[in-house]
């Protein structure tokens, strides 16, 4: 997706998980992954079958199957039912889907430092304190040396969200970590690989 769509009544506040239902059933459709994000992503991100990683915001989990044909041990988190419906509808080994809503803490069950990758495709803008949450991702969630992988559309200055981050955001994000990447993916999108401090 190169902006999200979001009805001018909405602009000012994150579409809840009613709306993002109602976008699944509609059939909308999001950035699909192309090679060219899949050939960045296995240069940035070393692949280690059996690794573990949290595809946060996961939808119809099309970068969860992803991740499960590189090997990974995947757990696909949504607050939209029809979009965890989506994604179980191409049920695979070592990939489970759950309910959550990340403004709402940590998931139930969450092995704490236990995550090698957490994927973060689409979803930082549209979350309370996308800054703040990163930051508990990398604190808690990683284990040391644990990666995280971000892809967010690029808005300008003026530009409100839900949707998109400016690229002063987008710096702070990727502040505060041992390692960090930035490239871009399109001319309207940036990845970040951001990798945790050993120890
Ligand atoms: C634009 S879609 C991206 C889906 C997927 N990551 C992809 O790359 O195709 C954003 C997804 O984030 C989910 N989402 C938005 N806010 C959320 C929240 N607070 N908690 C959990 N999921 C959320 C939506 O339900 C939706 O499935």
């Amino acid at each position: 997706m190169s902006a999200i769509p979001v009805p001018a009544d909405e602009a000012r506040r994150a579409p809840s998980a009613t709306t993002w239902d109602a976008w699944q059933e509609e059939g909308r459709s999001y950035q699909i992954v192309t090679d060219t994000e899949l050939m960045h992503f296995v240069t940035h991100f070393p692949i280690r079958c059996g690794h573990i990683a949290v595809d946060v915001g996961c939808g119809n989990g099309m970068f969860s199957r992803q991740l499960h044909r590189f090997g990974y041990d995947v757990t696909g988190l949504d607050f939209s039912d029809a979009a965890l419906s989506a994604a179980r509808r191409t049920p695979l080994p070592d990939v489970r889907y759950f309910r959550h809503d990340l403004n709402q803490g940590d998931p139930p069950g969450l092995p704490v430092h236990g995550i090698d990758l957490v994927v973060c495709r689409l979803v930082l803008p549209f979350l309370n304190d996308p800054t703040a949450w990163v930051r508990r991702v990398r604190d808690r969630w990683l284990r040391p040396g644990g990666r995280m992988y971000v892809v967010v559309p690029i808005v300008g200055k003026g530009a409100v969200q839900p949707g998109g981050m400016t690229e002063a955001q987008i710096s702070e994000v990727a502040h505060g970590w041992a390692h960090s990447a930035r490239y871009d993916l399109n001319r309207s999108s940036a990845a970040l690989a951001l990798r945790a401090a050993s120890t």
